[in-house]
């Protein structure tokens, strides 16, 4: 087993993740390990970083699917023996034109943005070493859909002794009331993927409140926003490069041995916002 130091880029075969390993490559003196849920597309975005001169490794990760998430953290744990950076970046949108009905669209982008980057990083965790980096790429979407929802519910999610079983439930409240076609007399606003990813900032929050209780010093959690990036989730309509998009994530990723702030925000071009 090495001890050699390694960062995890979840979603990383196209976008901002892929813009992100091809950063961590250049800038982190360890393996930088790109996964993907699709095999092919994982590896041939390894292979095309190759043809950079960079060498990511490959683990195939579906967040979505605990056996695929067991099987990475077994990886880790046998090869490297600990985790230095998580970027947790993979995520779905629906299109406007979906035909999808809302209800569907808030269950999938539920269960693949949130519950999935939680169950990563519940899997992951155990395997941080001291000043481990944790990035949860969520968006500025969050605090658009956070400021629509009715002060109540503002509220729940702004709650500081709101935990993440707390956070699970308000999830689960949101995917339940569109379901039961309750949801905007029940305080939510009209955005499978922005309560999505209220889910992933404020989940951001809560690890940092559980980690001041670690005996592991200096682990950092952060939520960002990449910007509007030019990728297929913003059908190409992103004015930044997958590289600007990934500056922040990987700022983020590398922020130094002590560093004392940000910690426990929400980011955007690399400063802490209020959320
Ligand atoms: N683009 C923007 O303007 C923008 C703005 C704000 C926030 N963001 C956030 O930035 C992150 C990256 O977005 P992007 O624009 O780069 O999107 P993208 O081009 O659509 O890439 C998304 C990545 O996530 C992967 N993914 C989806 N579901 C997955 C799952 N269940 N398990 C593992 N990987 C999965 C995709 O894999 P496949 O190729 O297999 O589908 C793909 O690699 C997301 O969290 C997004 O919400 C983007």
């Amino acid at each position: 087993m090495s001890s050699k130091r390694v960062a995890v880029v979840t979603g990383a075969n196209k976008g901002v993740g892929f813009g992100v390993v091809r950063a961590l490559c250049k800038q982190f003196d360890g393996d930088v390990i790109l996964t993907a849920r699709d095999v092919d597309r994982g590896q041939q975005a390894v292979t095309d970083l190759n043809q950079e001169g960079l060498r990511p490794r490959f683990h195939q990760l579906d967040i979505t699917d605990t056996d695929s998430v067991d099987a990475l953290a077994t990886f880790l744990k046998d090869n490297y023996g600990g985790l230095d950076f998580l970027v947790n970046n993979a995520a779905i949108a629906y299109k406007a034109k979906s035909p999808a009905s809302f209800s569907e669209q808030a269950l999938e982008s539920v269960r693949c943005n949130f519950t999935g980057t939680l169950s990563v990083t519940r899997a992951l965790t155990p395997l941080l070493r001291p000043h481990a980096r944790v990035v949860i790429v969520s968006s500025e979407a969050s605090k658009r859909a956070v400021d629509k929802c009715s002060s109540e519910r503002q509220a729940q999610f702004r709650d500081p002794s709101l935990t993440m079983e707390g956070l699970q439930s308000l999830m689960a409240e949101f995917v339940q009331d569109t379901a039961a076609g309750t949801h905007e007399q029940r305080g939510w606003p009209n955005t499978a993927y922005g309560v999505s990813k209220i889910g992933e900032t404020v989940m951001a929050f809560i690890l940092t409140r559980e980690l001041a209780a670690d005996s592991r010093e200096d682990i950092i959690v952060n939520a960002c926003c990449p910007g509007h990036v030019d990728t297929d989730m913003s059908s190409h309509l992103g004015p930044l490069t997958i590289d600007q998009g990934a500056d922040t994530p990987v700022f983020l990723a590398l922020l130094p041995p002590g560093a004392e702030t940000p910690k426990g925000q929400f980011c955007r071009l690399k400063k802490a916002e209020d959320w």
